[in-house]
C-alpha cells in the first residue's frame, strides 16, 4: 500500500563508493583546471610584466615545534610562543578560500603534527574548497592517524625521506625512525589507495650516494612523487645569511662532482619512468648550485612570489628570506595587491638569488600535473 510518503532511496556501499570516487576525481580536475589558469596568469606576469598573477599555493607553517634535531633544518629552536589558535588560523583560510577558484594549502612546520588541531584546520580548509596537503617527518603516522588525516579530506602526503636505513637516522637524530617510516607508507599506500604519497628528500653530504637508491625505492613503493631540495642555511638565519653559511656546515656536500653524477643518475631515473617531481632543467640548476652556491642565477626567474603565500607560524608573511608584518586581521587580497609585494614581484624575475631554483622555480605546476595525472590513475 502507498502511503503518499516517498521512500528513502537506499543506496548501496558500491554506488556510494562510486559516486564518492566520481566526486574526488572530479574536484582533482577542478583543481587542476584552475592551477592551469593561473599558471597561465603567472607566466603571463613573468613575461610580460603586467602584474596579474594570483597565488596558486599556501604554504602555512602551523607550528615550528618538531621533536627532531635534524641536522639541516633549525626551525625547532625558534620560540614558539604566539603561535596563531585554531580559531585564527581558520579566519586565515576562510580568507584564502575567498580567492576564487580552488587554491592548494599546504600544512607544514616544524612538525604539524605536533598540532593537536591539525585535523581540525585540514577538516576547515577542505571544507572551504581548498585542496590540502600535508609536510611531515613521517614517523608518527599511524593507520589511524593517517585514517584521521584522510577523514578531514588531507589528499597528499608529504615524507621526509634522506637517505635510506641508518643514514636517515643519523641524519635526523631519531633510531628507528627508518623503518617507521617505511611501515606507514606500506601501511598509507594498501589503506588509503587514493592518498597522494610524496617523499622529500635535501641534497646533503651523507645522502649523495643514496641518492639514486631513493628514486628506486619511491618506485619501489609505487609512491606518487619524489621531490629534490637543495641544502639552504635555515629558515629563520636567511634574512642575514653569511654568504659562506656553507663552509664547515655538517651537511654541506663536499664534493659537488658526486653530486653532478648523482643528479645525473636521478635524471636517467626519471626517463626510465620513476616518479621524480624534478624536471631536467631544475636539476641541472642544482649540480650548478653544489659547484658554487653563491653562484647568482641571474637566468632564472624567480616565481616564488607569483605563485605562493608563504605564512609563519605566528601568522607572518613571509616573502624574500623576511617576514613581512602580520596577517591575522589583513586580507589576503589586499596584501597580495599592496605596493610592496607589487614591487617585490616586478624584481623578482630578475632576482638571481639561488632561492629562486628549488621551491621557487618554475615548475611547481608541471610537476603538480605530473603528479595529478598519477593520483587520477589510481
Ligand atoms: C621544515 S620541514 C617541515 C615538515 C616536517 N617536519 C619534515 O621534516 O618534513 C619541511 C622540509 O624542509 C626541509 N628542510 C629543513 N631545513 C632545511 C634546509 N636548511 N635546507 C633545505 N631544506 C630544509 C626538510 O628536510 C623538509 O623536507
Ligand atoms: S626537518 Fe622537519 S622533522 Fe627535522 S627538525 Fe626540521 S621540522 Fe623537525
Ligand atoms: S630568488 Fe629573489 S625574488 Fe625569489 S624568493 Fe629569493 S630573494 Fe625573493
Amino acid at each position: 500500500m502507498n502511503d503518499g510518503k516517498k521512500k528513502p532511496v537506499s543506496v548501496g556501499p558500491a554506488r556510494r563508493a562510486a559516486f564518492e570516487e566520481l566526486k574526488r576525481r572530479g574536484s582533482l580536475l577542478r583543481f587542476g583546471s584552475h592551477q592551469a589558469y593561473r599558471h597561465v596568469l603567472q607566466t603571463l606576469s613573468i613575461q610580460t610584466g603586467l602584474d596579474l598573477s594570483q597565488p596558486s599555493t599556501f604554504v602555512i607553517r602551523i607550528t615550528d615545534r618538531c621533536p627532531l634535531r635534524c641536522r639541516h633544518c633549525t626551525d625547532w629552536s625558534a620560540d614558539s610562543t604566539g603561535e596563531l589558535t585554531t580559531g585564527q588560523w581558520s579566519d586565515i583560510l576562510d580568507d584564502i578560500a575567498r580567492w576564487p577558484g580552488s587554491c592548494h594549502t599546504i600544512l607544514t612546520g616544524g612538525e604539524p603534527l605536533q598540532r593537536d588541531d591539525l585535523d581540525q584546520l585540514a577538516r576547515h580548509a577542505t571544507r572551504r574548497g581548498l585542496t590540502c596537503t600535508v609536510f611531515t617527518h613521517g614517523g608518527n603516522l599511524g593507520p589511524a592517524r593517517v585514517a584521521r588525516l584522510v577523514d578531514a579530506g588531507v589528499r597528499c602526503l608529504r615524507i621526509s625521506l634522506d637517505g635510506i636505513g641508518q643514514t636517515h637516522d643519523t641524519f635526523r637524530g631519531a633510531s628507528g625512525l627508518y623503518d617507521a617510516v617505511l611501515r606507514n607508507i606500506r601501511d598509507a599506500r594498501k589503506t588509503f589507495p587514493s592518498l597522494a604519497v610524496v617523499l622529500g628528500a635535501v641534497i646533503v653530504e651523507p645522502n649523495v650516494d643514496q641518492i639514486g637508491s631513493l628514486v628506486r625505492l619511491a618506485g619501489d613503493l609505487d609512491l606518487d612523487g619524489i621531490e629534490f631540495m637543495v641544502l639552504y642555511p635555515s629558515f629563520y638565519d636567511r634574512s642575514s645569511p653569511d654568504p659562506h653559511w656553507y663552509r664547515g656546515h655538517p651537511a654541506w656536500p663536499t664534493d659537488p662532482s658526486r653530486v653532478e653524477r648523482a643528479l645525473a643518475e636521478v635524471g636517467e631515473l626519471r626517463r626510465q619512468g620513476y616518479p621524480v617531481l624534478n624536471l631536467p632543467g631544475q636539476l641541472d640548476l642544482f649540480a650548478r648550485y653544489y659547484a658554487d652556491p653563491t653562484a647568482r642565477f641571474d637566468d632564472v626567474p624567480c616565481l616564488g612570489l607569483h605563485t605562493k603565500v608563504n605564512i609563519t607560524s605566528r601568522g607572518n608573511l613571509f616573502a624574500c628570506n623576511k617576514e613581512r608584518g602580520s596577517l591575522v586581521g589583513r586580507s589576503l587580497r589586499e596584501v597580495w595587491n599592496s605596493d610592496e609585494l607589487r614591487t617585490m614581484r616586478k624584481r623578482a624575475t630578475s632576482c638571481g638569488l639561488p632561492c629562486a631554483i628549488a621551491c621557487n622555480f618554475q615548475q611547481p605546476f608541471l610537476s603538480r600535473v605530473r603528479l595529478l595525472g598519477r593520483v587520477l590513475r589510481r
